[in-house]
């Protein structure tokens, strides 16, 4: 067969399921906590902040969840399904034997695989009566997603951006404004955690942590609003899992047999919803690939942070989740990939670390920096500072290859484009 450069589906081929891991991970996921009583949360304790139906996939046991119509017809509009596509380009660039190839998540309206499940929550929320959602986001892809989906089923949108990346991309706030969400730079004024981390902390360039406080407080506050969140927990990675069903259809079609699959982890929730649905087939050794989740050197939630529970905001108001965290209070260094400045990890995507089924790598935003600019000038795309992280990795494990002068296959995620990320490239 001839090698393709581009591996393309059609509509029909977008999954009509969502694939649920937790009954195939190698242990039973630890339960969030009740951050009061330190008892199992119930759905009960959910109901103040999220749809039922969004509870009921949290905390699912069936392998296999259908994709609402309403749901994959948005999907389909909105760019669904997604290339694979050789970086030929790079790897002679590279001159390595590796094939390197990319899952372009980058190509939809809002520039990320964020709309993958801000479609899904926002289509559940106005399902179930509610009128506006409030979110946190980091550089703004979640919260552009967001303000996108909510438009699409008619629902109001508040987002809480992080302060430094508020400031470090302008563009998003025109974006989310577009969309006819509100945007407010966190921590802020309308909410009383922002107005105290304002007094304690003037200058704090804010968290993801921090923003979740903001976002659930005002989802707490109304009967009407609901809170979303765009990374870590079950039913966000379950959303995701689009991307890795989508990936086995190329992989089939185009006779790939890949030793890498790799993605940046912020929350987890790009690289779960890629390796998720490769978890069983690794498990049962029908895969050699590697699962490689790539994080920043100055955010290293993974290889230097700790197993245990914790806090998924700053306030302590979520439940405590089982996860590798940098504990809920850290404030992470300004970086440019502000999507992956959070605390912790996403529970499943812990576990498959504990498990060796997946590894964690970090890296300096040198290093980051340089393989963006590389993948600019080889294969034409302005890629996100986040999925930057990934590209950094590709090159790297691309190297080793040359070294070592084995032809291996390398996949990683393009989580997002980074159009409105330019400061990272100006190197400002
Ligand atoms: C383009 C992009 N990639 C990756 C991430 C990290 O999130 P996650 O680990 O949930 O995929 C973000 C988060 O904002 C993002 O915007």
């Amino acid at each position: 067969m001839t090698e393709m450069i581009k591996i393309t589906l059609d509509e029909n081929e977008v999954p009509r399921n969502f694939y649920n891991v937790l009954p195939d991970l190698p242990e039973r996921l630890a339960p969030p906590l009740n951050p009061k009583t330190r008892e199992p949360v119930t759905p009960a304790d959910l109901e103040a902040i999220f749809p039922k139906e969004l509870i009921r996939q949290e905390m699912s046991a069936e392998r296999s969840i259908p994709v609402p119509q309403e749901v994959r017809d948005a999907l389909i509009r909105f760019g669904r399904p997604t290339p694979l596509i050789r970086a030929k380009r790079l790897e002679e660039h590279l001159r390595t034997p590796a094939k390197i190839y990319f899952k372009h998540e980058g190509l939809n309206p809002c520039g990320s695989h964020k709309p993958n499940t801000a479609i899904a929550q926002a289509y559940y929320n106005a399902k179930e009566g509610i009128e506006h959602l409030a979110t946190e986001t980091g550089a703004g892809q979640w919260g552009t997603a967001l303000a996108y989906a909510s438009m699409l089923f008619g629902l109001k949108c508040t987002v809480f951006m992080v302060r430094n990346s508020f400031e470090q991309k302008p563009g998003r706030k025109i974006m989310i404004e577009s969309y006819g969400a509100t945007i407010h730079a966190s921590p802020s004024p309308v909410t009383a955690y922002g107005r105290k981390i304002r007094n304690e902390m003037p200058d704090t360039p804010g968290s993801l942590g921090i923003a979740i406080s903001e976002a659930i407080e005002v989802a707490a506050s109304d009967k009407k609003t609901n809170y979303a969140l765009g990374s870590v927990l079950n039913h966000v990675l379950l959303h995701q899992t689009v991307i890795g069903q989508e990936l086995k259809l190329q992989f089939a079609k185009a006779e790939i047999e890949p030793d890498f699959l790799i993605g940046c982890i912020g929350g987890g929730s790009n690289f779960g919803g890629m390796v998720f649905p490769f978890v069983r087939d690794k498990i049962g050794g029908r895969t050699r690939a590697r699962f490689i989740g790539v994080e920043p050197e100055s955010c290293p939630t993974v290889t230097k942070g700790e197993y245990r529970y914790d806090s998924g905001d700053t306030a302590g108001m979520t439940p405590l989740l089982k996860m590798h965290t940098l504990g809920s209070g850290h404030i992470p260094p300004a970086i440019h990939a502000g999507g992956l400045r959070y605390h912790g990890m996403a529970p499943a995507v812990s576990l498959l670390m504990e498990h060796g089924i997946s590894e964690a790598e970090s890296y300096g935003q040198d290093e980051v920096l340089e393989a963006a600019r590389l993948f600019a000038r080889t294969e034409g795309i302005i890629a996100a500072p986040e999925s930057s992280h990934a590209i950094a990795s590709a090159i790297r494990h691309a190297n080793e290859c040359r070294k070592s002068n084995e032809a291996r296959t390398i996949v990683f995620n393009l989580s997002g484009h980074g159009l409105l990320d330019l400061s990272f490239y100006a190197g400002g």
